[in-house]
């Protein structure tokens, strides 16, 4: 198999208790819902993101609920404002749906949101900031006055905390107390369950309601549940991942330096490594040698030398550097 270091997917397999909890309701997969899972479901992620269950909505991972943001910007006429460059799917769907994006340039090596002209662009429209970034990988806001003077600017602002496990920053009591900010979060990260897209929001009732007017209905399978519910159960296990994932991002991030390929501080697991070169040739010579990572410069032109590399196991990581050296000999 090859080694997938460009989707930003775990490593590690869930935990044991996820297929233990999927074979007890595929016997139920005649039913569209079975409340009890659902109602188990909400309290214990209640309990986990530490807000009410009203607040909460299960979404077919956050892409899910991407989409569900670009699809009210539709309906509504309005454009979305976005600090750039961001999340690649935010672009494409915007592309395909006809909204208009205005991006707000993160600025110098750090990749830092300035606060003044995001509040300037956001009157009216709708904000989506990924908090930390993908692909940059930071976090570009930290200070919650400036998001309630947003929220009072904006129509809506939409704040995708995809990798909150490892940033450890959540404006989540925001979304809840302010009406109009969204939260979004997934599983598909810490809780090593892409392949089951489930993920979910943080909001106020009426931005909750306002959103699944667009949504067809039971989008999240039984399935899904069943192992987010398993998921949510094994918070040790979940840690101990998180914690792995930064210790090998860290020594990473060092090894990376030392072959000239400098990073950014990241909050997510994932880092973003500046070449000499740019980094086409680099990132199809690792493919030949079976190792997937993301060129940016496929996506942004600013980002021409630059790859994006999942975090790993540490051996993984090895077999990577090792190949990343061979290949900047190459190039
Ligand atoms: C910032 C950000 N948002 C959303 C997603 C998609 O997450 P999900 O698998 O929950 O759809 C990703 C996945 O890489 C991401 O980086």
């Amino acid at each position: 198999m090859r080694l997938r270091l460009h989707m930003n997917e775990s490593p590690y397999p869930p935990p044991p208790l996820v297929s233990e909890l999927v074979s007890r309701y595929a016997g139920l997969l005649n039913l569209y819902e079975v409340e009890e899972l659902e109602e188990q479901l909400l309290d214990e992620l209640s309990a986990y993101a530490g807000v009410e269950r009203e607040n909460l909505d299960l979404y077919a991972g956050s892409s899910e609920a991407l989409l569900v943001m670009l699809a009210l910007a539709k309906a509504l006429g309005l454009e979305v404002v976005v600090a750039h460059p961001t999340f690649f799917l935010v672009y494409e769907l915007a592309r395909s749906l006809g909204v208009r994006l205005v991006p707000v340039r993160l600025r110098g090596p750090e990749f830092s949101l300035e606060g003044e002209e995001l509040l300037k662009a956001a009157g009216g429209r709708l904000v989506y900031l990924a908090n930390p970034n993908n692909p940059t990988g930071n976090i570009v806001l930290r200070d919650g006055d400036l998001l309630a003077r947003l929220a009072k600017r904006a129509r809506m602002v939409f704040l995708d905390e995809a990798y909150y496990e490892f940033s450890g920053v959540t404006f989540k009591d925001a979304a809840v107390e302010l009406g109009n900010v969204v939260v979004l979060r997934s599983l598909s990260k810490a809780f090593c369950l892409a392949g089951a897209r489930i993920g979910y929001t943080i909001s106020s009732v009426r931005a909750k309601e306002l959103l699944a007017r667009l949504r067809p209905g039971y989008e999240v399978s039984l399935l899904s549940q069943a192992a987010a519910l398993g998921a949510l159960r094994s918070m040790d296990y979940v840690r101990s991942v998180v914690r792995r994932i930064v210790e090998v991002r860290e020594w990473l991030r060092k090894e990376l330096l030392k072959l000239g390929a400098p990073t950014p501080e990241s909050s997510t697991n994932f880092v973003l490594a500046r070449l000499e070169q740019p980094c086409d040739a680099v990132s199809r010579a690792l493919e030949e040698e079976g190792i997937l990572v993301t060129c940016l410069g496929r996506w942004f032109e600013e980002l021409s030398h630059h790859v994006r590399v999942t975090v790993g196991r540490r051996e993984d990581m090895e077999a990577f550097l090792r190949a990343l050296e061979a290949a900047l000999r190459k190039a």
